[in-house]
């Protein structure tokens, strides 16, 4: 269930609810250090930034996740190979909640360098409708979050491609027209973003995580009720956050796959 948040109504929403220490990060990848290492060296400056302030809250998030020394990388990129999430560090300056430090080995469209020193407000603009709707909301969450308290929500999207790192959509999505109908359950992955914030206690800045599950299409074969709670989601997602997403771009793919899998097209939903 958790790689299907759909089932669960989750669209385009604040959506985040609480949840246990316990289950803070889902783990579950043997080796995140070989995967984010090559990234770190090969790409750098899509993958990782730092603001030079950021240091002691760095050291808290290492701290947190129980990597004592870092040797002599950055305290939240050592952090950050230690588990399979992509870590964002979240500091206030100027009275505006700003992306201090992160790690993004799982961009899902854009870069470190495109959101190192930027506000909220600053990184959800190209979001249609986001400042009107969340904006205020999310920095009173952030504002608030008391220590303890971890929030988490999840996304989803569709996409051609089967990698973790993809920092431009460009590429992906050139190589759409390659597809054809037969290929989709294959070539098409749902792709869902979890994410949690929390507090740090110490230096008082938030700790955005991110973590990335692919599945293929084939996948939502497993059973009728799996592939119609899909279907369903799919054909009534809310018309800017389909926009959004370029679902338009897949439209006429999906709508093969589900039609020949048994899920013929209705308006009315009956
Ligand atoms: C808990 C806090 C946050 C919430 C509730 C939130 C919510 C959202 C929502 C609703 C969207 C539209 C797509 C989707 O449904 O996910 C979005 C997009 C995005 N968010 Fe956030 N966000 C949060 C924090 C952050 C942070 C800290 C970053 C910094 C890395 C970030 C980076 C982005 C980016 C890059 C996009 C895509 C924007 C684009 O296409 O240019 N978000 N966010």
């Amino acid at each position: 269930m958790s790689h299907r948040p759909w089932e669960e109504g989750a669209d385009f929403a604040i959506g985040l609810a609480p949840i246990d220490e316990a289950r803070w990060l889902e783990g579950g990848e043997a080796d995140p250090a070989a995967r984010k290492d090559t990234l770190y060296a090969q790409h750098r400056d899509l993958v990782w930034g730092e603001t030079a302030a950021s240091r002691p809250g760095q050291m808290e998030v290492a701290a947190l996740i129980g990597v004592a020394s870092a040797g002599d990388l950055p305290p939240l990129y050592a952090a950050s190979r230690a588990v399979a999430d992509d870590l964002v560090l979240v500091e206030k300056a100027g009275g505006h909640w700003r992306v201090s430090a992160l790690s993004l080995s799982a961009p899902t469209f854009f870069t470190a360098a495109d959101v190192l020193g930027k506000s909220l407000a600053d990184i959800h603009g190209p979001v249609n409708g986001f400042n009107d709707r969340f904006l205020v909301r999310l920095a009173r969450i952030f504002d608030g979050l008391r220590p303890g308290l971890i929030l988490q929500r999840r996304n989803w999207s569709v996409v051609n491609s089967d990698q973790f790192f993809t920092p431009f959509s460009a590429p992906v999505r050139a190589r759409i027209a390659e597809i054809s109908p037969g290929d989709v359950g294959q070539a098409l992955f749902t792709r869902v973003e979890r994410q949690t914030v929390r507090r740090l206690p110490d230096t008082g800045g938030v700790l955005f995580t991110i973590r990335v599950w692919l599945t293929p299409f084939a996948a939502l074969l497993e059973s009728p009720e799996r592939l119609s709670a899909f279907a369903r989601a799919w054909r009534s997602a809310a018309p800017d956050f389909a926009a959004y997403k370029g679902f338009h771009l897949y439209a006429e793919l999906v709508e093969s796959f589900l039609r020949a899998h048994g899920e013929s097209h209705s308006v009315n939903g009956a």
